[in-house]
Formats: C-alpha cells, structure tokens, sequence
C-alpha cells in the first residue's frame, strides 16, 4: 500500500468518519472524468457571447461534479456572467459568486439561459429554491467578510489573465481573433471588463500577483478541510512589453502553495478547434511562435488536519 495511503488511514477515525463523501459518481463515471486532457464542447448561449471569456458549461460540470456533491457549496470569486453557479444550480449545489462588473453581474442574476437549460434537459424544478444562490456585486477581496470559515467544497473559477485585455488590441489574440471561427457567431473579443481599479484585469503584473497571493488566502479560510480550488488559467504573450511568454500559471501555483494550498491535478484544456492556427514570428527574426491553444486547469486541495499531503517544490 502507498505510503500516503497509510497516512491517511492513520488519521483518527472520528476525523475520517465525520468525512462525506467526495461526490455522487459512480465507478465508471470516475474514470471516464478523470483524463488529464479535454475540451469542452456544447452551447454558447448569448450570455457567454455578452462576456468573451466565459467558460463553457461542460467545463464546470466536469469539475463540480467531481469535487462536490448534492447540497455542496460552490464558489466563484470571478463569476463573469454565472456559468459556476449555473452549473451548480443545476447540480443541485449551493453556490456564491463574487462580480466586480455591474453588467456581468446583472446578466448572472438573471441565471440559467434557456440554451443551456436544454442542453442540460434541465427545467426548472420547484424544489431548486431549497438551493441557496447568493451574488455580490462587489469585490471578491471581500470574501472574508462574506463567508464564514471552512464552509466552502468547491472554488472553480477563472481569473482576469494578469492584463492582457488591457493590450489586446496590440496583441497576437486580435489577430488570431481575426480568424477565429466565433468571429461571425456574435461572440465579442473581450476588452477589459471595467474601469475599476479593484479589477485584477487593471493591475499591474505586481499588483495583480498582490491581489491574487491575498484571494488565495481569504480562499483557504473560506474552504473545508479536503475541500478544493480549481483555477482556469492561460499563459500568454505581451509583445508590447518584450515580454514573449508569461508563464501565468506557474505564478499562480506559487501564489496558491504560498497559501497552504497543496497542489493536486494540472488538466489541459485543448481549446486547439477553437482558434485558428496564424504564423506568428519570421524568418527574419528568427523567432517562432506556437499559438497558445491550451489553458491550464488547475486543481488544489486542502488538508484534513493531520493529513501530510505535501508540495514537492
Ligand atoms: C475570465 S472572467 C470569468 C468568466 C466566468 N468564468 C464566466 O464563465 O462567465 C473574469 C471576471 O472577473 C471579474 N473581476 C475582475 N476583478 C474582480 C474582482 N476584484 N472581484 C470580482 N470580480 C472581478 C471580471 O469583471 C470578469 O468578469
């Protein structure tokens, strides 16, 4: 037996007892959700066409339905236009989302858009009210105020990418934008989602790292013991900087294992047929460029105390 196993089964059996379990799958349904690399298809319904960097609904369902179970709580500290707590209202989880953008927030409220409804054959049920929803229009450097200790299964969200929105249009991703097959579908190229300062999308690489180093702390507060927090995320480039690659999600690995977080999974999102493949680079300069066609999925959890799961590095 793995010695890691061994540990865990030497925890105090009051502590292991007191546990529910992880989530509702069967033995089956586990494997088939555990490959390490995915897409995610199904509708982008008008909602995530208004927002541009919406997630797509498969997406969150994969990961809720892994990590929690019915009556869970979920959260999205970056909610965008709903997509976590739609899926978790669907799942039958309880959620709380955080929106600094007054139009995203409005358009979460509104909830499930009638194209993901029937993606999901899911009509609404009368007794879906005994599921709490409850949406701050407000930072999610708030959190703290907001939830109390330890009372969070599941965080799934995607945060602003450091800011490159506020340089897209100087960007490789406008160009590759030009190609791309949503172009005629309706779906915007997402600019910067607002004006505020507290928007993490506005700050500088520092400040953003500032931000994010505080949300994963208010995050390990806010979680249970063997709870998790699953991060979307995408490296990117910044040519008007000189910066060539910015290894986005190494950052936030670092800013998470800074906060106790102990990192468990890294899945890859290939999002390949969604973008069309540009040349990117020359001869001349004798540079070449891959197109990103990926985003990192990566997933953390929490200890149960006692537990020695720990980061190698
Ligand atoms: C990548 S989008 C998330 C999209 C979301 N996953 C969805 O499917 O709609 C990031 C969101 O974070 C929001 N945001 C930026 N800074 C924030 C902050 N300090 N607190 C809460 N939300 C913030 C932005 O307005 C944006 O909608």
């Amino acid at each position: 037996m793995p010695k890691i196993i061994r540990e865990y089964n030497k925890l105090p059996s009051n502590i292991r007892s007191e546990l529910p379990d992880l989530n509702d799958l069967t033995g089956k349904e586990w494997s088939q959700l555990s490959r390490s690399i995915n897409t995610y298809n199904g509708p982008i319904a008008e909602k995530r066409r208004l927002h541009g960097a919406a997630f797509p609904l498969s997406l969150a369902d994969h990961f809720i339905k892994i990590y929690t179970h019915k009556g869970d709580w979920v959260l999205d500290p970056f909610m965008g236009v709903g997509t976590t707590g739609d899926v978790a209202e669907i799942l039958d989880r309880n959620f709380v989302g955080f929106e600094i953008s007054r139009k995203f927030f409005q358009i979460a409220r509104k909830g499930i858009d009638p194209a993901d409804a029937r993606y999901f054959e899911y009509a609404q049920k009368p007794n879906s009210a005994k599921f709490e929803r409850k949406l701050f229009n407000e930072s999610c450097l708030n959190l703290k105020e907001r939830i109390a200790p330890e009372t969070i299964n599941l965080t799934l969200t995607s945060p602003p990418y450091g800011h490159l929105l506020n340089n897209i249009a100087q960007s490789f991703a406008a160009y590759t934008y030009s190609k791309n097959i949503y172009k005629n579908k309706g779906r915007k190229l997402a600019s910067a989602y607002t004006n505020k300062p507290e928007d993490f999308g506005n700050q500088s690489l520092e400040a953003y790292c500032a931000s994010i180093d505080r949300v994963m702390g208010q995050l390990y507060i806010a979680t249970a013991p063997s709870g998790y927090n699953v991060w979307v995320v995408r490296d990117y480039r910044e040519m008007t900087g000189h910066l060539p690659y910015i290894n986005l999600h190494s950052q936030i690995i670092k800013l998470a294992q800074k906060n106790n977080w102990v990192l468990s999974d890294i899945v890859v999102w290939d999002q390949t047929r969604q973008r069309h493949l540009v040349k990117l680079g020359g001869k001349r300069s004798r540079r070449f460029y891959f197109n990103i066609g990926h985003s990192f999925i990566l997933s953390f959890r929490k200890n149960i105390p006692g537990e020695k799961f720990r980061n190698a590095f």
